[in-house]
């Protein structure tokens, strides 16, 4: 390992200029060279792209793949999806093929709002503090008016304002809750800067009314919450257990329903199998907020939350089979825009709203939880019939191919032979050497 010393001006070097820096201290000039065959040659849109973060070097690409025939209340979506994993997008796609002729994905908007807080200390009592939080909300609220407007005007604003007590849990600790509907944008900007004016108002009407111990109102921080529970939809899919038969799946649909339920349960109950059950969900999610240029850290840190909110981490999917009826859902809190961010700056996140005929974000979040449900549906099936190395070794097999630069035919011989043999990369290679030895 090689030591280095610490730079200074790092983020003034120019691109060629941080490419130079590794390549004196830690990458080949091969790389170097690697590294800028990865440039957009449309300069203006290599500048666009270098402009969404800092210190850019190059672009970092990922597959975009699209899921044909998902089918959500009644309407046909083609869904674009950003991911290296090879199996997701074929799963998914397998599981929009199975429902679209059971009926397809229902899914329902159960809350829009998101919420922001102002925290801050304060040596007070709650109900003292609160009796004056009240006489002045209006004034908080009307001071806000400016900024809300082209909200407002939208349908969207501010939907309510709460002192919170949290002194119980840390000393002279309060909290000023705001929840706010932002409509089609995720809304980060808008709620951060009511936020931190509210926090100072509220500070300078306790000023100027002499508020006991005016002088101990601190602020700590102002800042939105990822954790958005009334930011909420529901998707499901549902049949009848004897629909489920299908011959792919090697069991009559009653018993394919019972295990499919059964690993569900499994799910809800045990942290270690819940964390893979959600980790599968968020491979579907994941890719479609990519894709669209939303914020996948977000929607990962409340999905997991929202997972966990009764104290148990637990899956995020829930099952039923009640009067031969086999039903299968998902309810997720999900924050995201189809305006503003990065949604239509990036051309390929712009396109990605395009192919799903620019929805709103109410839309958008249907979209994103059927592709979950979708995903976790497609894990789920592979799971409790063929088990999941059937599939996933098939994709593993072309990816080991490709890194040999195996040819057309080296590739079809390499998929027969693998269909009854175990694939590694020391079978798949002697494989190759003795068909080219030939
Ligand atoms: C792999 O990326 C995801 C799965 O492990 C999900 C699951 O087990 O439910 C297949």
């Amino acid at each position: 390992m090689k030591d280095l010393s610490p730079v200074t001006g790092f983020s003034k070097f120019s691109k060629e200029g941080k490419i130079d820096f590794l390549a004196e201290h830690l990458i080949t000039a091969g790389d170097a060279e690697m590294i800028k065959s990865f440039w957009h040659e449309n300069s203006e849109l290599q500048k666009t792209l270098d402009e969404f973060s800092e210190n850019t070097i190059t672009n970092f690409p990922l597959p975009f793949g699209l899921v044909p025939n998902l089918k959500i209340n009644e309407k046909l979506y083609c869904v674009p999806m950003v991911i290296e994993e090879s199996s997701v997008v074929a799963a998914c796609a397998n599981s929009a093929k199975f429902w679209l002729n059971r009926g397809g994905y229902t899914t329902e908007v159960l809350g829009s709002t998101k919420i922001g807080h102002v925290h801050f200390q304060m040596d007070t009592t709650y109900e003292t503090l609160n009796s004056f939080f009240t006489g002045h909300k209006d004034r908080i609220l009307n001071s806000t008016i400016e900024m809300t407007k082209n909200m407002d005007s939208r349908g969207g604003g501010i939907k309510s304002l709460k002192l919170i007590d949290k002194t119980a849990s840390l000393e002279n600790y309060f909290q000023l809750e705001l929840e706010v509907e932002t409509c089609d944008a995720m809304g980060a900007n808008f709620i951060n800067s009511l936020l931190e004016h509210i926090g100072k108002y509220f500070g300078e009407l306790l000023e100027e009314s002499n508020y006991q111990n005016s002088n101990s109102y601190e602020v700590i921080m102002a800042i939105l919450s990822n954790y958005t529970p009334n930011c909420i939809v529901r998707s499901q899919v549902s049949c009848s257990v004897d629909e489920l038969n299908d011959p792919s799946l090697g069991m009559s649909g009653v018993e394919f329903a019972k295990r499919l339920k059964t690993a569900v349960d499994i799910a809800r109950v045990d942290t270690y199998r819940a964390t893979t059950h959600n980790k599968g969900i968020f491979n579907g999610i994941d890719s479609v907020i990519l894709a669209t240029g939303n914020d996948f850290r977000a929607v990962e840190a409340c999905g997991h939350t929202y997972a966990a909110r009764d104290g148990q981490y637990r899956g995020l999917t829930k099952c039923s089979i009640e009067n031969k009826i086999f039903t299968l859902w998902l309810d997720l809190p999900l924050a995201v825009g189809t305006v503003g961010g990065l949604t239509k700056l990036h051309p390929l996140s712009k396109l990605s709203l395009e192919i799903l005929q620019n929805p709103s974000a109410n839309r958008l979040m249907e979209i994103v939880a059927s592709v979950g449900l979708a995903q976790n549906f497609g894990a789920l099936r592979s799971l409790v019939t063929t088990g999941i190395q059937k599939g996933h070794m098939k994709m593993h097999l072309m990816n080991i191919l490709n890194q040999l630069g195996a040819s057309e035919t080296e590739c079809i011989l390499a998929k027969k032979f693998f269909e009854k043999e175990t694939v590694s990369f020391n079978g798949v290679r002697d494989f190759i050497s003795r068909v080219r030895e030939n």
